[in-house]
């Protein structure tokens, strides 16, 4: 029923992984200037399909579907438009695309809710080293001073948001209003799990939760030819020894993953003795208990390492996010309407962090996972399948019509 749409859905996220920051690979990151030409292509498209458009002064790109009631509540669907380094092309921008396609689908028909359609500003966190900034403006979570957060430039997310023309004054007037039915987001599984048991559509039951550090090893730098192996104080040397007993500690925990994503040695020269060292860590667990009791764990032996080292060591924590469950109404909505595409509900957890977790402090949430062929992701190889994209707008479908059934 949907295969055309699902074939103009892949299609306009294959175009939009072009509007990049770097030429060859999709790179987009927290209102970057390709984020403005994404702006103004989905933005035109909300128009065409009878939707108010604006940007809010979080850089999330709304557009407002009006209900067939005045004062209706509201149905937010919606994911995030910012992607990592070298990214794939459907990560988060899908969850945007199909939720303006589904509105393109009703055809002006118009339910007893208005539909928000938001393009999140960033929920990646790789500009300023912490995600969901824009989600947390809208669920009015976002701390005043995570504002003054800098990018790698000395650029604060206040001066990115003025650079971008916006008001950072007014990043608060982004906070959704209180008459909110619920938040969708659809978006790629970006594991094996659906793939390997052939199942087309995911129902997120909830989304682990994530701890996001950086550990600073700090030695002495050296001469690289004289300076005896003995009496080195090698930065590098030290977190890479952490880096391989953080990978012991998460094979040796049943659920757990640990990662380090980015090491940055200083001061950089191959011939010289590393004197700082910078690795990322990323932990997650459906536990809580357990995430905890790993990042102590980890930390404990960053602290062993470097005294043996005769390093020091120092973290900071730029995330703490406790695991979050979906709502539970939305979770059975949800798998009537997949159910109704003859297709057998599929619960799943989530391992990977979205801006549903977010949206959840602030109204029901709920999650549909489209396979990920071959559990890629984060990876220009990332992809979907059509026919999974046209079962998901028909779940999409089917989800808003009971909803609207169960609000008429
Ligand atoms: O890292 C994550 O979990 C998500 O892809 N931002
Ligand atoms: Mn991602
Ligand atoms: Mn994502």
């Amino acid at each position: 029923m949907f295969a055309a749409r699902a074939k103009e859905v892949v299609a306009s996220c294959r175009l939009l992984a072009g509007f990049s920051e770097e030429s060859g690979r999709t790179t987009r990151r927290f209102l970057s200037p390709p984020m403005r030409d994404v702006h103004a292509h989905l933005g035109a498209w909300m128009q065409r399909c009878g939707m108010s458009v604006h940007v809010d002064n979080a850089g999330n790109l709304r557009g407002m579907y009006p209900a067939s009631v005045p004062d209706g509540p509201s149905v937010f669907i919606g994911s995030h438009l910012d992607t990592v380094i070298d990214a794939g092309a459907f990560d988060g921008v899908l969850g945007v695309v199909l939720a303006i396609a589904l509105v393109d689908v009703l055809q002006n028909r118009h339910l007893p809710f208005a539909i928000e359609v938001v393009g999140f500003s960033e929920e990646e966190g790789v500009r300023f080293g912490v995600p969901f900034i824009g989600s947390r403006a809208l669920a009015g979570t976002l701390d005043a001073d995570v504002l003054r957060r800098v990018d790698a430039h000395g650029r604060s997310i206040e001066e990115a948001i003025r650079d971008f023309g916006l008001d950072p004054s007014c990043v608060f007037n982004a906070r959704a209003g209180n008459r909110a039915l619920g938040y969708l987001e659809f978006h790629i599984e970006q594991g094996p799990v659906l793939d390997g048991l052939a199942v087309p559509l995911g129902i997120v039951t909830s989304i682990v939760g994530q701890s996001r550090l950086t550990a600073t090893f700090i030695g002495s730098a050296n001469h690289a030819g004289t300076t005896p192996m003995q009496t080195r104080q090698d930065a590098v040397a030290g977190a890479a020894e952490w880096i391989s007993a953080v990978e012991t500690h998460a094979r040796g925990t049943p659920g757990l993953v640990a990662t380090v994503g980015r090491i940055l040695a200083l001061p950089g020269s191959t011939n010289v003795v590393a004197g700082r060292c910078e690795a990322s860590l990323d932990v997650r667990h459906a536990s809580d208990e357990t995430r905890a009791a790993a990042v102590a764990t980890l930390l404990d032996t960053a602290r062993q390492i470097a005294s043996r080292r005769r390093l020091s060591v120092q973290f900071d924590t730029h995330l703490d996010q406790p695991s979050v469950p979906m709502s539970s109404a939305l979770v059975t909505t949800l798998e009537r309407a997949v159910a109704a595409q003859g297709i057998r509900p599929h619960r799943i957890d989530s391992g990977a962090g979205h801006d549903a977790m977010i949206m959840a402090a602030c109204m029901p949430a709920a999650m549909l996972f489209l396979r990920s062929p071959r559990g890629i992701s984060h990876n220009p190889d990332e992809t979907v399948v059509e026919e999974d994209v046209a079962a998901a707008l028909g779940a999409g479908l089917a989800f808003l019509d009971d909803l609207a059934a169960s609000h008429a």
